[in-house]
């Protein structure tokens, strides 16, 4: 039998209760796999666990609590975390009082819940895309030793106001919506997370607000299709529409957003962020093949003609538009016609950069039903062409930045060449200059000197303006 929980504030003013009485403050080590939403719900979660009185830990070792936010998106990102639970069983059998938390994407597979209860007995608490919202309940029940059920199914919520533990304080992203009704037919989204819900916009823009006050440069709005923003909302905001009164923000930072399903890349969109002042001219519109037989079959509903024709109206209009994709390698029933198709459709649109995936069947999906009769061997060696052809095309994308002055991030420091600092331009390119820590979570002027595929290099000519 169930119990019933009391409400989320009131466990996370208990469990802080109890923490408080111990000895030491007990730590947590919170690792989230998986796409950038993931990430995100990783620091909510991090955020969460530090409001209940957790200290946080990079050191898994350290930890008392130890939390993996998992991804299901393609078979190897479940094979890291099986290993990675394997991996920790010595820790738990050092110590039988750390408690062990699996949630996310994957555990919202009953079939993965089966297989952790049988043959990872030792976790203690398995919550799947509810995780944000369930967290602080499921870990008072287990301090409670109440009996429990392992709470699966995907979510309904929206979760507001979570006090997110921030990896960067000039970075962020901001979920503006989750889950999926799209259903393309190698993928497991729409299954793990639900239906799509989106954030209120009030929300949204005052999380926005407060993170430019705070000095935030960068935020990233997040969503499967963010194209489907505000459609289940009363008001009807729609992304457009969001878009425009985020850039009404006074201050110096970019917004960025991903992903945008082209079906949905309507001419409002586009001109909202050919309107922009804050919107980084970059557009991440996945196209997952070249092929229209296996667009279909993939149920993108879109075509090639449709997809060229999106490109070509935005160049038309930012010429020095920045255009990044998806790829799928090996769909099932894939010829070498309709690699030849992705690969001219690569020439002719000359992405800036992309993420190529060879298909990974998942369970409960249509094409995992479907004969996939290309040898494994195959489809690797059209993921080498593929990346190849995305290889030449980048260094001959990247010249043209050659002798041009870019408005860049300053990010990083460069881990192959020590004394360079690394940061994004507007167009997401990877930069790297001479410069020092101080320039960190600054906008600096870089004028570029050097192409490669990766990245661009130059000399970095002063701060931006605008940064003061
Ligand atoms: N919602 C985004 C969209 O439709 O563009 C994609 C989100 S998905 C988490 C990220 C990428 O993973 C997809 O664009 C697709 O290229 C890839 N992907 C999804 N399912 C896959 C599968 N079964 N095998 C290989 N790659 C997959
Ligand atoms: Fe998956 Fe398609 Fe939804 Fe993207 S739009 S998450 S690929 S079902
Ligand atoms: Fe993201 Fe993986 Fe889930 S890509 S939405 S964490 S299946």
């Amino acid at each position: 039998m169930q119990e019933v929980l009391p409400p989320q504030a009131e466990c996370i003013r208990q469990i802080r209760e109890w923490l408080a009485e111990r000895p030491a403050q007990p730590l947590a080590y919170v690792h989230a796999f998986g796409c950038q939403l993931n990430a995100a719900e990783g620091e909510q979660l991090a955020g969460l666990l530090r409001e209940m009185g957790y200290g946080l830990t990079g050191d898994v070792t350290k930890a008392s609590l130890i939390l993996y936010h998992t991804c299901a998106v393609r078979e190897n990102a479940e094979d890291r975390v099986f290993g990675t639970l394997g991996s920790i069983k010595k820790l738990k059998t050092e110590d039988p009082a750390l408690l062990l938390c699996v949630t996310g994407c994957m555990t919202a597979q009953p079939s993965v819940a089966e297989k952790i209860a049988k043959s990872y007995p030792y976790v203690d608490i398995v919550l799947g895309t509810t995780a944000v919202s369930r967290l602080p309940q499921m870990l008072y029940a287990k301090m409670q030793h109440l009996q429990c059920a392992w709470e699966l199914a995907p979510g309904t919520d929206v979760p507001e106001q979570v006090q997110a533990v921030r990896e960067c304080a000039f970075k962020a992203a901001v979920p503006i919506m989750y889950g999926c009704n799209n259903f393309c037919t190698y993928c497991i989204v729409p299954y793990v997370r639900g239906r799509e819900r989106s954030r209120r916009p009030e929300e949204i823009l005052a999380e926005v607000r407060q993170l430019v006050a705070d000095g935030c440069k960068e935020i990233m709005l997040l969503g499967q299709n963010v194209n489907s923003y505000g459609k289940d909302l009363p008001d009807g905001m729609d992304f457009p529409a969001l878009l425009r009164e985020i850039d009404k923000i006074e201050g110096d930072y970019w917004i960025r957003f991903m992903s945008s399903h082209p079906k949905d890349a309507s001419p409002a969109l586009l001109q909202a962020v050919l309107d922009g002042v804050h919107i980084a001219k970059h557009l991440h519109l996945p196209v997952q093949s070249g092929s229209d037989r296996i667009l279909k079959e993939m149920g993108r509903r879109y075509t090639v003609a449709q997809y060229l024709e999106i490109v070509d109206y935005m160049r038309g209009k930012v010429p020095d538009l920045s255009l990044t994709t998806d790829l799928i390698v090996g769909f099932p029933g894939e010829t070498e016609e309709d690699f030849a198709a992705t690969l001219a459709l690569m020439e002719r649109v000359r992405f800036d950069n992309m993420y190529s995936f060879i298909y990974s069947p998942r369970p409960g999906t249509k094409a995992a039903k479907l004969d996939d009769p290309t040898p494994a061997a195959e489809k690797s060696a059209r993921m080498q062409r593929l990346l190849a052809l995305q290889r030449e095309t980048a260094v001959e994308n990247n010249r043209r930045f050659v002798g041009r002055t870019l408005k860049v991030l300053c990010d990083g420091e460069s881990k192959k060449r020590p004394g360079n600092m690394t940061g994004r331009s507007t167009e997401n390119m990877l930069v790297e200059f001479p410069g020092n820590a101080a320039q960190l979570g600054t906008f600096v002027q870089v004028r570029i000197t050097e192409s490669h595929s990766g990245m661009i290099a130059g000399t970095c000519i002063g701060k931006d303006e605008q940064n003061g």
